[in-house]
């Protein structure tokens, strides 16, 4: 779980992205996409070019879901039910797909932020992100 220290930096810096989830949020969508060119399966019925505005309404949706969740820290299992219903459910996403967005998120963070970036904000997101990527795939079976 996280210290103190790691859930303050948590909080820290989601209070920088949270005016900007959308362009936060499409910069981590495209590095995944760029980077692992597998993961654009998921949204052929989205434009995936630079700054489309599929790409920024969809980073936007996730990052908000993510500060959701940075408020939510003591019951992320319930505040990201219906999230986890959507991805185990209906989208059916590849569990090992989760790792590649939570990386793709803090190199968006690492380049955004630069020494404020330290490692226990850095550790603090990988844990965190690791623990909404496990509600997202506990439905899976
Ligand atoms: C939809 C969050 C991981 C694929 C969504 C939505 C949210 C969300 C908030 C919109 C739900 C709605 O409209 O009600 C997250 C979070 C993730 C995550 C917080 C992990 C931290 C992933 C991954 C993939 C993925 C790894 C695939 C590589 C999708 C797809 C949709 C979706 C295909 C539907 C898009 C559409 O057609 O509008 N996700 N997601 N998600 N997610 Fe995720």
């Amino acid at each position: 779980s996280l210290s103190a220290a790691e859930k303050a930096a948590l909080v820290c810096l989601w209070g920088k992205v949270a005016g900007h989830a959308d362009v936060f949020g499409a910069e981590a969508l495209e590095r995944m996409f760029l980077s692992f060119p597998q993961t654009k399966t998921y949204f052929s019925h989205f434009n995936l070019r630079h700054g489309s505005p599929d790409l920024l309404k969809h980073g936007g949706k996730v990052l908000n879901a993510i500060g959701y969740a940075v408020g939510h820290l003591h019951d992320l299992s319930s505040a990201l039910s219906d999230l986890s219903d959507l991805h185990a459910y209906q989208l059916r996403v590849d569990m090992g797909n989760f790792r590649l967005l939570s990386h793709s998120i803090q190199v968006t963070m690492a380049v955004h932020f630069g020494s404020e970036f330290t490692p226990v904000a850095q550790s603090a997101w990988d844990k965190f992100l690791s623990a909404v990527s496990a509600v997202l795939v506990s439905k899976y079976r």
